[in-house]
């Protein structure tokens, strides 16, 4: 059997991300088992947890917010993650523990010491063998997203530049896990960068 391998996608919202892992994913899918899957919200209790998390209309407190998004992460990683690594399969993931930092910690200002040492809870310590950070400016980024926005979409254009800053700062200090790609080249260009990092890993 092949090794398992936990790909992470990660960056600002409308950096392009999703559409790369789609990419990937039907690049891949004739070579090896390949699962896509999300945070928040892959499926059953995380889908309830997706529909508060980004549309409940009250006010969600910073700590609150957090809580939410390491609750579904606990349960995606017992439930669809370790087992699928387990088995050998390839896992694209659309968000993962780096969002909790760069939105929470980067984006809120919570403790980052805290939502490191509550992410390793979540995860029970498993890590991506690859994360993958699409870096484009925020004007950029929040004009694909257009006018329809969901409850984080709508935090405003400073909050967003934390987030993108923040993940640079967390691919400054992983550097061996986390790559940096400038999303803001064609779809195809940014897939070549892609697949420049991933080939190495299959
Ligand atoms: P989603 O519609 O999945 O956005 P995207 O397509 O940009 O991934 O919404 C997820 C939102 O939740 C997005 O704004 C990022 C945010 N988020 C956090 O703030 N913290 C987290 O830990 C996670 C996983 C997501």
């Amino acid at each position: 059997m092949k090794k398992g391998l936990f790909i992470t996608f990660e960056g600002a919202d409308g950096c392009g991300k999703t559409t790369q892992l789609n990419l990937l994913s039907d690049y891949l899918k004739n070579k090896r088992d390949v699962i896509i899957t999300r945070e928040p919200g892959a499926k059953g209790l995380g889908e309830k947890l997706r529909e508060i998390l980004l549309n409940y209309d009250g006010d969600i407190a910073p700590q609150c917010e957090s809580f939410l998004f390491l609750a579904d992460r606990a349960q995606h990683i017992e439930q669809i993650v370790k087992p699928a690594v387990s088995e050998g399969k390839i896992v694209l993931c659309d968000r993962h523990t780096d969002s909790t930092v760069a939105y929470q910690g980067y984006g809120r200002g919570l403790n980052l010491e805290e939502i490191h040492y509550l992410n390793t809870l979540a995860t029970g310590g498993l890590k991506p063998d690859l994360t993958v950070v699409f870096d484009v400016d925020i004007e950029t980024s929040l004009s694909r997203v257009g006018s329809e926005k969901d409850r984080m979409e709508a935090a405003g254009i400073d909050f967003f530049n934390r987030v993108r800053n923040g993940y640079l700062e967390i691919a400054k200090q992983e550097p061996q896990r986390v790559k940096v790609i400038d999303a803001a080249k064609s779809i195809d260009e940014v897939f070549n960068d892609l697949l420049k990092l991933v080939t190495p890993l299959i």
